[in-house]
């Protein structure tokens, strides 16, 4: 992907909007996104990206509804599957990241997805929530009244990593390889990073393939009751399990999806709370708030911002002509403050109405492990909120995270923990 530095002189007001958010950089974006969103019909050309941005609710909905029309299939377009094909690691890595539940279209994409029904029903989410609950607390223990902490690193993202690696079924001594495996995976995925680093990242997450595919290959002849055997042994239409890569792709993914976003889930949550202590007060006092603040939160301040599609024909969106096989960004941070669909977009309102916003995306490719981390959300909020409720801003800056235009999170968020 090239960046180039100058903004275009003839280029739209949109192009030039989406040159500022896509070269980095940005603290706070929802301007641009209200600009963006509200010039013309809200459908901008990138010329970085080389891709339109569709930014109303309305035309991300109808894009999620039609997989027909706008293709997943994006692992080489996106950049997120870019290797080396004449070295076996990196092809390795290839052919594991090309099959990725988020790069597949129906009918693949139907049959792989099926297992995912299995794994993370209403059942499995109660079975989990003492495992999360005990993680966030042995976590929380380490901490006394008045301890200054930063909230990302020494929480946030703790509990994410933890959690998937206990219900994939992976010791707790490898937990510290899993941290540096997953980092590497988050940037052999970013389009972002390029070159020497990029080679690096692909290897490393390769020895974590290597790993999973370990577990995966004991699970079959040794099942047992954790989402690996879940993955590798569920029967499929054919009533066969999914191919063996296949499968491993899928126990890559999940650390790939989940971790990072709930991490910034938490982070982003808990900014939010410290900014608005009327609501940290009455979720204090009636916890069964908790789950619909985790949804505002997620409207408000949604940890991933970009979803992509490719238009399989040409047509007309938002006034423009939009070629086939071209690449369509849906800005879905932008569509969950669109007007038109949430009233006072800018207000973070618990006891708004309208929860359907679209941090999950819309469709056939809806977050599958979207009730995990609301469970994670809710399971982090409360326990933190029991043990220190005047929980308040630390006494230095946080800072967000700013090269990362599709992850929105902090880099630190320095908290003061008080009883
Ligand atoms: C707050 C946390 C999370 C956010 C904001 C989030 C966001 C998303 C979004 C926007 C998509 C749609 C991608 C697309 O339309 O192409 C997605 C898909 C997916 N997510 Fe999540 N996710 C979160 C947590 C998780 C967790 C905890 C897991 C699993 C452990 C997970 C696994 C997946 C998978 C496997 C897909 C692909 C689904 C498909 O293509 O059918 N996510 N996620």
């Amino acid at each position: 992907m090239s960046v180039e530095p100058a903004i275009g002189e003839n280029d739209s007001a949109g192009t030039k909007l989406l040159t500022q958010i896509v070269m980095g950089g940005v603290q706070d974006p929802f301007p641009l996104y209200d600009e963006l969103r509200e010039l013309d019909e809200g459908v901008h050309w990138c010329r970085e990206l080389n891709a339109w941005f569709a930014t109303r609710a309305a035309d991300v909905r109808m894009m999620g509804s039609r997989a027909e029309a706008y293709s997943n299939d994006m692992a080489t377009t996106s950049g997120a599957n870019v290797h080396n094909a004449d070295d076996p690691i990196e092809r390795r890595y290839g052919e594991t990241a090309d099959k990725f539940l988020f790069f597949l279209d129906p009918p693949e994409h139907t049959t792989v997805r099926s297992v995912f029904r299995h794994a993370f029903t209403p059942q499995a989410i109660k079975a989990w929530r003492p495992t999360v609950e005990r993680i966030a607390d042995d976590l929380i223990a380490d901490y006394d009244d008045g301890d200054e902490v930063d909230f990302m690193g020494d929480l946030a993202a703790k509990i994410p990593i933890e959690v998937i690696a206990t219900i994939l079924g992976v010791p707790r001594s490898d937990l510290p390889l899993f941290v540096k495996w997953t980092d590497a995976l988050s940037l052999s995925t970013d389009p972002a990073v390029q070159g020497e680093a990029r080679s690096i990242a692909i290897r490393t997450a390769v020895e974590l393939i290597d790993y999973l595919d370990a577990i995966a290959i004991d699970r079959r002849q040794n099942p047992r009751d954790d989402l690996i055997s879940l993955i590798v042994n569920t029967a499929v239409e054919d009533g066969q399990p999914l191919d063996p890569t296949v499968a491993l792709s899928q126990a890559v993914i999940l650390l790939a999806a989940g971790n990072d976003t709930t991490t910034n889930l938490l982070g982003n949550g808990i900014s939010i709370l410290i900014d608005h202590p009327d609501v940290k007060e009455r979720l204090g006092s009636d916890s069964s708030l908790i789950p619909r603040t985790v949804e505002e939160m997620l409207r408000f301040d949604p940890p991933f911002h970009l979803d992509f599609r490719k238009a399989t024909d040409e047509h007309t969106l938002g006034g423009r002509d939009i070629a086939a096989e071209t690449t369509i960004f849906h800005l879905l941070a932008a569509a969950n403050r669109d007007p038109r669909e949430f009233p006072d977009p800018e207000l973070f309102d618990i006891d708004r109405q309208n929860k359907r916003h679209l941090a999950f995306s819309h469709g056939i490719h809806f977050c599958v492990g979207a009730p995990l981390a609301r469970m994670e959300a809710a399971v982090g909020f409360s326990r933190i909120l029991s043990k220190f409720p005047g929980i308040s801003a630390g006494s230095s800056e946080p800072r967000r995270k700013v090269t990362n235009i599709v992850a929105r999170g902090w880099e630190s968020r320095p908290v003061t923990l008080r009883r």
